[in-house]
């Protein structure tokens, strides 16, 4: 979705950020600046600062910053187009409608009526359940011990036993039956029209991240063929790219998010306290869903169920979890079945010190491996610790990778020594490569890595902070200089902007789609936000040592592509000049 720069300006116009930040956190004025104990770590002193004057907020503890759409962003985990809708409502700013071809506005208008029609089954559905012909249903949830605060919170409801009396209250309510048939709430057949999916059943509305019900999960009150019934795919149902629970849980303040297997596992959890717990919906996880967590948290606590079907889950999920780029550990649910059970049995305290010794999802994977060896025979346990190398050749990075030797050898009984040169050779069979001679990314080259883009998201807010200084300095820098991919992009076009002098970032946010993205570009322009209060020959020379460090960076990054690549050859040799020059020139910020 596109917003012209001038909505985007006049919704943060209207949004001053103190007023905004005020209803989420308590601010205290502090000469120019509103203070509080920041939303994004826990601290005891404050170091979260908000500028009404820039519009900008920023935490000297933990680096958090950005503009008023950034926090909510932030703090809602709401996506760039998501907060604007919701800046704007706040304000009374109309947004232009969006210019969608014909066949987009059609869809779009039939997919609010098909959430319509799921909005009123799910209110159907509730009302029944705190009817007379609900009272088995609300006994039976009653025995699950969940409160009325709960099943409020979750929406449940009840499926009558009796008639179509859903299908009378759609028709009533105008939906036809092409829209009911599609929401998937009803079969059709010649002889007897429109049928109900779910009958006598406790029902389970699926809502979105936006608390829109897309779907239903339908229970049975006690035993019976399926145990869970769930509603088709349909126009606006897609089972791999939502999760159970995730409307509450994307604003909860706990650091990880807890995947568990089931329905009622998320809701014993948010009654127990856990509102990060989220479900996939009766199939099993998927990227699509990976995706959408890595959103919210980089921690993902598996809390799938003990059984064998449970640890063969939980073991794609980790794979799936792993290929996303979000950590997994896995939560030890012995004696019981799954978390609602635990719950009931042991309680949330009990539950938490689980979740706090959750297992590393490596050795967890090795662990499981290791059910099928019989280690007292040296022959399978040959061949364990073949398999186990051939996993630890996973790790490319050496440290990482030695750390994980360690661990298994302690608690295997093999020599660490002895598995190292096991996993050498395993790495030898598989690729020709030695692991132990590749070039390993270090964790000193890591921070430097940080380090070459902290400079870079500097430099971008110094000019967007002061127009002028880029006119100043142009000659030197190039959008080239800027080596993280993205960063180079955005440093493009926003050069260009510059060019024309009409350069606004927050335009710049809007050409990202993913949220992390935005998020990351967001950054870009917010990571200076010191009140500047050092004196003048400071300021200059702190921006001069900031530029030397991009221009270094990037004449250091392009040397060694020089090799292969005549282009980077040509910007060795301009940056060489422009550096030359750069170190003999005095540069004035103001
Ligand atoms: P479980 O069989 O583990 O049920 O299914 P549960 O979560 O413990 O449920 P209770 O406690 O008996 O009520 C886990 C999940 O798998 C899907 C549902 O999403 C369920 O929440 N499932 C299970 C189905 O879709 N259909 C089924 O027949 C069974
Ligand atoms: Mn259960």
């Amino acid at each position: 979705m596109y917003f012209s720069e001038e909505i985007i300006a006049e919704v943060q116009q209207r949004n001053d950020i103190v007023d905004v930040i005020s209803q989420y956190v308590h601010l205290q004025k502090k000469g120019s600046n509103y203070m509080a104990c920041c939303p994004f770590h826990s601290e005891k002193t404050p170091s979260f600062s908000v500028s009404r004057s820039r519009q900008l907020y920023k935490c000297f503890g933990c680096g958090e910053g950005g503009s008023v759409i950034t926090f909510l962003q932030k703090y809602e985990n709401y996506s760039f187009p998501e907060a604007i809708k919701v800046l704007a409502e706040r304000a009374g700013v109309t947004l232009p409608q969006e210019e969608l071809s014909e066949a987009a506005k059609k869809k779009e208008s039939r997919r609010a009526r098909l959430l319509e029609v799921n909005k009123a089954a799910a209110g159907y559905y509730f009302y029944l359940l705190r009817s007379e012909k609900g009272k088995v249903a609300a006994s039976y949830l009653d025995k699950r011990g969940l409160s009325e605060e709960t099943k409020h919170r979750f929406g449940l409801g009840y499926a009558s036993a009796y008639g179509n009396d859903l299908i009378m209250y759609l028709k009533q309510k105008n939906f036809t039956d092409e829209e009911i048939t599609a929401s998937g709430l009803a079969g059709f057949s010649e002889q007897k029209g429109l049928n109900s999916k779910f009958w006598n059943r406790v029902m389970f509305p699926i809502q979105d991240t936006n608390h829109r019900v897309i779907g239903f999960g339908g229970r049975v009150m006690g035993e019976g063929e399926p145990k869970y019934l769930n509603s088709p795919e349909t126009e606006i149902f897609d089972k791999s790219r939502n999760l159970y629970g995730l409307n509450f849980a994307r604003t909860s303040k706990k650091d990880n998010i807890i995947l568990c297997e089931g329905y009622m596992d998320v809701i014993s959890l948010h009654q127990a306290g856990f509102d990060q717990a989220v479900a996939s919906l009766g199939t099993a996880f998927t990227s699509g869903q990976a995706n959408l967590l890595r959103r919210y948290t980089k921690d993902v606590c598996l809390a799938y169920d003990s059984d064998g079907a449970g640890v063969k889950a939980a073991l794609r999920a980790i794979e799936i979890l792993r290929q996303t780029g979000l950590g997994a550990k896995v939560i030890n649910m012995e004696p019981y079945k799954d978390p609602d059970e635990f719950i009931k049995n042991l309680g949330t305290e009990a539950f938490q010190e689980r979740i706090d010794n959750a297992e590393n999802s490596f050795l967890f994977q090795v662990r499981m491996l290791q059910r099928n060896y019989k280690l007292e025979d040296p022959e399978s346990k040959t061949r364990f610790f073949r398999e186990v190398a051939s996993l630890l050749c996973g790790f490319e990075d050496e440290l990482e990778r030695e750390n994980y030797i360690q661990a298994v050898a302690s608690q295997y009984a093999i020599a660490s020594s002895q598995l190292k040169e096991l996993v050498v050779k395993q790495a030898l069979g598989q690729g020709g490569v030695r692991v132990a001679e590749r070039p390993q990314k270090t964790t000193a080259d890591h921070a430097k890595k940080d380090h070459v883009k902290h400079m870079q998201q500097l430099l971008l807010t110094y000019f967007a902070d002061n127009p002028q200084l880029y006119t100043k300095v142009k000659r030197f820098i190039s959008a080239s200089d800027f080596t993280d991919e993205t960063y180079g992009f955005v440093a493009q076009r926003f050069f260009e902007d510059l060019e024309k002098g009409e350069a606004n970032p927050v335009k710049l946010i809007n050409l990202f789609e993913d949220p992390a993205e935005q998020s990351e570009v967001s950054a870009l322009f917010t990571t200076y936000l010191s009140d500047l209060e050092e004196g003048k020959e400071a300021k200059n020379k702190a921006f001069r040592d900031i530029l030397l460090a991009v221009k270094k960076n990037s004449f250091a990054f392009y040397s060694e592509k020089s090799g292969t690549d005549i282009a980077a050859l040509t910007k060795v040799i301009e940056g060489k000049k422009a550096l030359e020059e750069l170190e003999k020139t005095h540069i004035f910020v103001d």
